[in-house]
């Protein structure tokens, strides 16, 4: 058979991205970066990242300033195969000057740019996909992602010309009563050719307002020339700026609620999108219903007919089997159940290893930090672990052992075995009775 190539993994060899992220990020009020504040458990701009590498596109620039060292300590960590280019522009002084700072570095730039926003991080990759696509084949000078929405307070507005192509792009500040009303906004995503790029970017003004180069104003300089811009309307929700921590909030929910329509349209029933919140990496089999007030992070993996929550926190590095149950105020961290097992109530599972068919009983906690290394817990299948045990880690259980109710397990159980660790209860007979008499 011939093999057919996935035309969703081809790497676009002609585009180089260039990613700003160098503002000071004011509205935020943070010490950290704002491109580094976390939407949905991934840092803004690992998002954006990502979405290009996964439309292909493997020539990536970020622009970086102040943040450089914070940028290049994720990037390293984040990203260790390398590739990603960092330039540093030294004053913000507005994105069309961070282009320009980063066109001017020993950088070989692709015929295509793709420019991108770190603060506009829900961009999918199938949009930056299909958005290449369009460019190469209708070769415009440009294609800006723009979205039609309720509110453009903040955003740069679109003014198109009577064959629907971009005139200009108005900032908030700059813009008249009457261009305030146009809800068609500068979605901060932008193709360009290169050549056409380096030449009208050169040609823009400082905004006497904001005293910033603005690169939206080559839109408007482009259109005076005669080269097309056409805008690319797209969902509002991929491309929601986020500027303060309000815009962060808002962008955290609309991409739990992405993730977790995926979840539901595969088999999975989340019984309420508002107080559910789910990494996007996460695995979950189907026919598992997730409850309310359930978190689920990093990139865990949960098998088919499971019961989570409500109120479960499952922490990254956690893998549960199928069938199994995990019930509320339950904490399970960087640790494996297998099928059937079950952690109904009140409990703290961290660096555990659970068999199968486990039962594990209310209010048992693992033990497993001495205040200087962490432990592993070992519990074999069909291991019955009574109510409010603890295990001291590193500790092992034998498969079908039982652990008497209120034990704290401190040396390992042999399989079979009835462990019992505990004082043994004492009755007074009649005692209670006398104390009262004295009286
Ligand atoms: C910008 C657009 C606006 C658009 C909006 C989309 C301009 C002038 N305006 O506005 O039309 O609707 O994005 O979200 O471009 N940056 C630098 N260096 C600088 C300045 C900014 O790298 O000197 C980076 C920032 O880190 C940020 C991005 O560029 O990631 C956008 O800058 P920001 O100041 O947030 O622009 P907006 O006011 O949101
Ligand atoms: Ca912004």
């Amino acid at each position: 058979m011939e093999k057919v190539r996935n035309p969703k993994s081809a790497v676009r060899n002609n585009v180089t991205a260039i990613i700003m992220a160098a503002g000071k990020g004011t509205r935020m009020k943070s010490e950290r970066s704002k491109v580094l504040h976390d939407v949905a458990g991934k840092p803004m701009l690992g998002y954006v990242i990502d979405a290009c590498q996964k439309a292909g596109v493997k020539d990536i620039v970020l622009i970086s300033g102040a943040n450089y060292p914070e940028i290049r300590e994720f990037t390293r960590i984040t990203y260790p195969n390398g590739g990603i280019k960092i330039v540093i522009q030294k004053k913000q002084l507005g994105t069309a000057h961070a282009i320009s700072t980063a066109l001017k570095a020993k950088i070989k730039y692709e015929e295509i740019i793709l420019i991108l926003s770190g603060d506009v991080p829900l961009i999918e990759p199938d949009t930056i996909r299909n958005a290449i696509n369009e460019f190469t084949i209708e070769k415009p000078g440009g294609i800006i992602l723009t979205s039609k929405v309720d509110n453009p307070f903040g955003y740069g507005r679109i003014v198109r010309d009577a064959h629907g192509f971009i005139e200009s792009i108005v900032e908030q500040k700059d813009a008249t009563p009457e261009q305030q009303e146009i809800d068609h906004i500068n979605g901060g995503v932008y193709i360009f050719n290169r050549e056409y790029l380096k030449k009208y970017i050169s040609r823009i003004k400082m905004n006497p307002l904001k005293k910033e180069y603005y690169l939206t104003d080559i839109a408007g300089i482009m259109a005076e020339n005669g080269i097309k811009i056409r805008p690319l309307t797209v969902a509002y929700a991929e491309v929601a700026g986020i500027n303060d921590r309000v815009q962060l909030m808002e962008a955290g929910k609309m991409k739990n609620k992405k993730t977790l329509e995926r979840f539901a349209k595969n088999g999975i029933t989340i019984v309420d999108f508002d107080t559910v919140f789910i990494d996007e990496n996460v695995s979950i089999g189907a026919d598992t219903v997730i409850q309310p007030f359930t978190v689920i992070r990093g990139s865990s993996r949960i098998g088919k007919g499971c019961n989570i929550g409500p109120f479960a926190h499952i922490r990254p590095g956690t893998v549960i089997g199928d069938n199994c149950r995990v019930g509320n105020y339950v904490e399970i961290k960087k640790s494996t159940l297998g099928n059937n097992t079950f952690v109904s109530h009140l409990s703290y599972i961290g660096d555990a290893e659970l068999g199968s068919n486990v039962n594990i009983g209310a209010g048992t906690i693992t033990c497993n930090y001495d205040g200087f290394k962490k432990h592993k817990t070992i519990i074999g299948d069909n291991v019955f672990v009574g109510s409010d045990t603890k295990f001291v880690a590193p500790v092992k259980v034998g498969r079908g052992a039982i652990i008497a109710a209120g034990s704290v397990i401190t040396g390992d159980v042999p399989a079979d075995a009835l462990s019992v660790a505990r004082a043994r209860q004492v009755n007074k007979e009649k005692w209670a009775l006398k104390r009262r008499k004295k009286k």
